[in-house]
């Protein structure tokens, strides 16, 4: 199966926070992108909501007819939203509340109590669930242990040595998905992904279901516009 592209609208957002008004009109954006041919869309409302607000969430989710894809640490903020609105997906990221960007995976065994009960409640809801993690098949194995459906590979260790050694910075990410293919456990990936990076990462691993790309997909569409960039993005994945 191929993998999906989504999109994530965090930039876009930042863009119309910036002003105060809908300039971009990140609901049109969002659409728009589907049209351009994304395979979803990916949101993060941090706790200072300088990105996508809250308030986005129930809009974004009526419009959005692919997969939207609602990442962040499951306060009980967050997780009233997540659970009201009802995204098809949401990936828990361990960030504490002032992080610039999601930098690392969960240690999944020391907070095994809180993701067992955060997961049995989006999984109630029907919402499927995933787990950032770092490229340790040890998280692997103990992703599926507190019941997640998939993974998401942090991509940035990945991004930053891959014009230094590129086989030796995907090796852990193979071991991962070969891992999580004998565990029965999807595959996704995020984090400095970009058009350099992609092809030999998605060539790389046996199994992706989706890669989640923000901020390079967005400084792209700057120079060579968003419909082209999706496109671009698109052709890089197999
Ligand atoms: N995955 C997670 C958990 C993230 O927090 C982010 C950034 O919001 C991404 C993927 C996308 O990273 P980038 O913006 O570098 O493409």
């Amino acid at each position: 199966m191929k993998t999906k592209l989504s999109v994530n609208l965090n930039k876009v957002a930042l863009i119309r926070n910036g002003r105060g008004g809908n300039m971009p009109d990140l609901i049109k954006f969002a659409i728009d992108c589907e049209s351009y041919g994304a395979d979803g869309i990916t949101v993060h409302p941090r706790p200072d909501q300088r990105h996508v607000r809250y308030d986005d969430l129930a809009q974004l989710k009526e419009v959005v007819k692919t997969e939207l894809n609602i990442e962040g640490y499951p306060s009980d903020n967050f997780m009233k939203e997540v659970l009201a609105v009802k995204p098809h997906q949401c990936t828990l990221v361990p960030d504490p509340p002032g992080v610039l960007t999601s930098d690392s995976g969960w240690d999944i065994d020391g907070e095994k109590v809180l993701l067992v009960d955060i997961i049995d409640s989006l999984k109630t809801a029907g919402i499927r669930t995933s787990l950032f993690i770092d490229p340790d098949p040890r998280q692997v194995i103990a992703a599926k242990e507190v019941g997640a459906d998939r993974i998401e590979l942090y991509t940035g260790g990945y991004a930053n040595n891959y014009f230094i050694d590129k086989d030796k910075a995907v090796q852990s990410h193979i071991d991962c998905s070969k891992k999580a293919e004998e565990m029965g456990i999807a595959v996704n990936a995020g984090h400095d992904l970009n058009l350099d990076n992609l092809r030999f990462y998605s060539d790389s691993l046996s199994s992706l279901s989706e890669v989640s790309i923000g901020h390079a997909l967005i400084c792209d569409a700057l120079y060579f516009g968003i419909a082209n960039v999706i496109s671009m993005y698109k052709a890089l994945l197999r």
